[in-house]
This record gives structure tokens, sequence and C-alpha cells, in this order.
């Protein structure tokens, strides 16, 4: 039997699920390689909410911390999740955006794409899925796992069989809001693997308590990997530790021993790191919460949802919206709660709450109503579909969705152009997903201690030396030039 693979996940849905995704590239850098030497399967460094966050809050060139993390840990493959037509935003994008993302990526070096439709539309992850196979990159085909009285067993299976026709090189079992019960699980892994030779991962998070012993099922029933990370970025709202894994494997004929004096090690330096993000850290996101049964939300929405309640003032509501979030998602077709659906759903009961049920409908929910996304898995409820139609004065969409959009590249190259940005496919895709924040980021900062000009985008990664060693012992300084754009870190030496 084959020893279980564990990919890491603290650089990416680690944080994102449980600090609003705010741990920057200097917190990452200082121990990518010991990361990178661990034997993991995969690291997921990027991707997901991380690309939004560079730009909106962290004043970093998403492709520069991809450059930056691939130099300091080049053996490991390196994983992102990408939101099929989606991108990493949360609408639909034409086919050459999608194909100039994937191309952008993967000369940066990403490896292992794993994709996913938030509606579970196959035909929004072709495009990327084609790119990613051209690119000579590997597809992982993800299906997103929820329960609802539309989502069947049988029906995930049949997507697994679309997935794999399509050319995909494995499939993930995205369970995002932890929802995956051990039984289903195994059930889930075997109906897949008893047709389909190629790799089945399994990720899921530990909201309600259930992805250790979901993941200890899916080894049982021959899953091939599962993702895990590392405390105190694991999990809660996150991913099950990688400690906490390899302990309840103990004696398993499938278990795998990562060193556990430099996982130790990372533990404590990512304490350091938590506390440098205590402000996005919510004690409410690291205990086992059974109520996400309910709720059915994922770990990152918990974590932003809590930040966002907190700035809109409605912190004290948020049993009334988290309690709103099932009506809206059964009107909406019972979708899946996972970017960009959940915060779809997410907003629209907020103004439910707010101003009264469907009283006030968002534009996006305007566009899930009306088939924008894709097929949603369940009707849609009546009263909302009347509403969407009348306020939009527009019919339901009838095929793929982003058949509808024009070729958007040309147009991004000149808009860049004519702003005095750099004309780079990446800044392109960019621009076309965070127009503001890209432009922000090439605007003359007022120089301030560890925030230095924006760099120009470069095709090709160009990893200076560390411009400092680390020494042993807490504290020494760190730095690290990649792409002109310095990292400057302080670590604590593990082994
Ligand atoms: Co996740």
């Amino acid at each position: 039997m084959k020893p279980i693979i564990f990919n890491n996940t603290v650089l990416r849905d680690g944080h994102q699920s449980l600090a609003a995704t705010r741990m920057t590239t200097a917190q990452m850098l200082p121990v990518a390689p010991t990361l990178d030497g661990l034997g993991f399967g995969a690291l997921e460094t990027w991707g997901g909410a991380t690309i939004d966050s560079c730009l909106r809050y962290l004043n970093e060139n998403p492709f520069d911390r991809l450059d930056a993390l691939k130099a300091a840990s080049p053996r490991t493959p390196h994983m992102m999740l990408l939101r099929g037509q989606n991108i990493v935003q949360y609408t639909s994008f034409p086919d050459d955006v999608v194909e100039a993302f994937v191309r952008c990526s993967a000369r940066h070096g990403m490896d292992v794409f794993r994709i996913f439709d938030a509606l579970n539309d196959a035909r929004n992850l072709r495009t990327a899925v084609r790119t990613v196979k051209a690119s000579g990159k590997h597809a992982q085909g993800a299906i997103c796992y929820t329960t609802s009285p539309v989502h069947t067993p049988e029906k995930l299976s049949a997507l697994a069989d679309e997935l794999v026709e399509m050319g995909c090189d494995s499939i993930c079992i995205k369970d995002m809001a932890g929802l995956l019960a051990p039984r289903i699980t195994h059930d889930l892994v075997k109906a897949i693997k008893s047709r389909h030779t190629l790799p089945v991962i399994v990720h899921s998070h530990e909201t309600a308590g259930l992805a250790l012993a979901s993941y200890m099922a899916a080894i049982d029933a021959g899953a091939d990997a599962v993702d895990t990370s590392i405390t105190p970025f694991a999990n809660g709202t996150g991913q099950p530790d990688t400690v906490r894994m390899q302990a309840a494997l103990a004696g398993h004929p499938r278990a795998t021993v990562h060193d556990p004096r430099v996982l130790f090690g990372l533990r404590k330096y990512f304490e350091g790191v938590a506390e440098q993000l205590a402000k996005f850290m919510s004690p409410a996101n690291d205990r086992v919460d059974s109520d996400a049964l309910c709720y059915q939300v994922p770990g990152g929405m918990l974590s932003n949802f809590r930040t966002q309640l907190v700035e809109m003032k409605m912190a004290d509501r948020f049993n009334e919206v988290m309690a709103e979030v099932p009506v809206v998602r059964e009107a909406l077709g019972w979708i899946p709660l996972v970017t960009p659906t959940s915060q779809i759903v997410g907003t629209q009961a907020m103004l439910n709450v707010k101003f009264g049920r469907w009283k006030n409908l968002a534009q996006a929910s305007i566009d899930i109503a009306l088939g924008k996304y894709g097929r949603p898995p369940g009707p849609i409820n009546p009263e909302v579909l009347a509403l969407a139609r009348k306020q939009s004065g527009q019919e339901p969409v009838a095929g793929r969705p982003a058949d509808l959009l024009a070729p958007r590249m040309p147009k991004l190259r000149e808009e860049l152009a004519a702003k005095g940005l750099p004309v780079t496919d990446e800044n392109a895709v960019l621009f076309a997903m965070f127009p503001r924040e890209t432009e922000a980021f090439y605007k003359p900062k007022p120089a301030a201690a560890g925030s230095s000009a924006a760099p120009a985008a470069k095709p090709a990664p160009a990893a200076g030396a560390p411009a400092a060693a680390a020494a042993p012992g807490k504290g020494a300084r760190f730095a690290l030039t990649v792409n002109d754009r310095r990292y400057e870190a302080t670590v604590e030496v593990i082994n």
C-alpha cells in the first residue's frame, strides 16, 4: 500500500482561512526552504484570495510572490487554486483572459492547477484545463462538495467522469466548508477510484470537527493525497494540522512521517507570524463549531465575514445573517458555498437582514439567477427569478456564459498603455480582475519604512542571492531580492 501524500496549505488556504489571507511574502520566505525540504506532495502557495490580498492589502505584486516562493522552494511542486472562468475573481472572464492568466502562471513556475467552478458547471473549467495541459502543467479538476436535496453522490461522481473526459490529471474532492462526513468521504472516493485510475485528493476544513476523521476514511478508501497545514494556521476553519494527522495515522499501513522536529520548528515560526497577524485572527475561527453544518459556510468566508460584519457595524447580527445564508442558497438553486458564490450568498444574506428579504437584490444575485455564472444545481426561486428579470430587463442565459464574452486582451493592453502602466500579459490579467488595485500598485508611494517603489513586472524570475544570510538564534534578519523587490523578515532559525 502506498503511503498517503500530504499537500501543505499553510502558505495559501491556511492563512486564507484563519488570518483573512494577510500573510505577506516576507513572512513566508524564511521558512519556504524548510517547507520545501519536508517532502510534501505539493505546496499550495498561490491563487484563491492571495492575489487579491497581495494587491489590495499588502502592496505586493502577486507574480513577484510566486517568483520568490518558487526560488526559495524549487523542489516541491507548487499548487494554486483557480476558480475556472472566474480566474481568481468573482465574475466570469472571456476565454482569452483565462488563457493568458494560466500561461503567465505556468511561466512563473506554477505546477499544479486545482481548478473548480462554484456551481460545479464543468463547462466553466474547460478553457482553464485545456490551457494548463497545453502549458505542460498538471490540471487537477475539483468537485465542490456540498449537501443539498439536489447534490446526490451519483451527481458528484458523474462530475468526476466529466473532468476525466476533459483531460484532468487528477481529481480533488474539495470540501471548502468542512461538511464531508467520514462514511460519505469513503463512498465518494471509492466511487471515483472504482471508475478511474487517476489520483484522488481530498481537501477539507476542520470547521465542524469532521476533517481528520474524513481524511482517515478517505485514506482507507484509497485516496492518494490529503491537504494539511501547520498550526496556528491549521485546524478550526483551516485544514487539519500535519502533526495531528500524522499522529492519527500511527500504526496505519499508509502512515506518512515528515520529520516531527522540523514540523515543531515550523509551528514555532508560524506562531510568531500569527502574533504579527493577530488583528486578522479571530478566536472564533479556531474552535470547532457544528453550526457550520447548518450554515455550510467555508472557512475563508467565515473568517472574512466576521471582519466584514464588524466593518459594516453589523457584528451583533452575525447569527441572524448566518441563519439567512441557507435561505438565500436555496433560492439561488442550492449553489455550493465557495468563492465567489459564498460572497454572493453572504452579501445577499446581509442585505436581506438589513433591508428585509429580497427588498434589495444585489447585482451578483441577479446574475446567478439569470445563469450568468453557469447552470445552478437546482431551480431558482420563482420570486427571485421574477425580480431578477424585472430589475435587469434581461432573460436567463442558455449556453456557456463565457461564450457571450468578447475577447479582452487587446483592449486590456491598450488600457495599460494609456495609463502608462507596463504592458505585459501579467499586468493585463491583473488589471482585468483588479483594475483599481493594479493601478494603485504602480502609483508612486510616499517613502515609508518597509515599503518600496513598485517594481516593473518582469516575465522571467530573477532571484537574487540572500542579501544577508540568516544566522542562528532569535531575531536574525533575512533579506531576499527577487525582481528588484527586496523582502525582509526577522527569522528564528529552525531545524
Ligand atoms: Co479550502
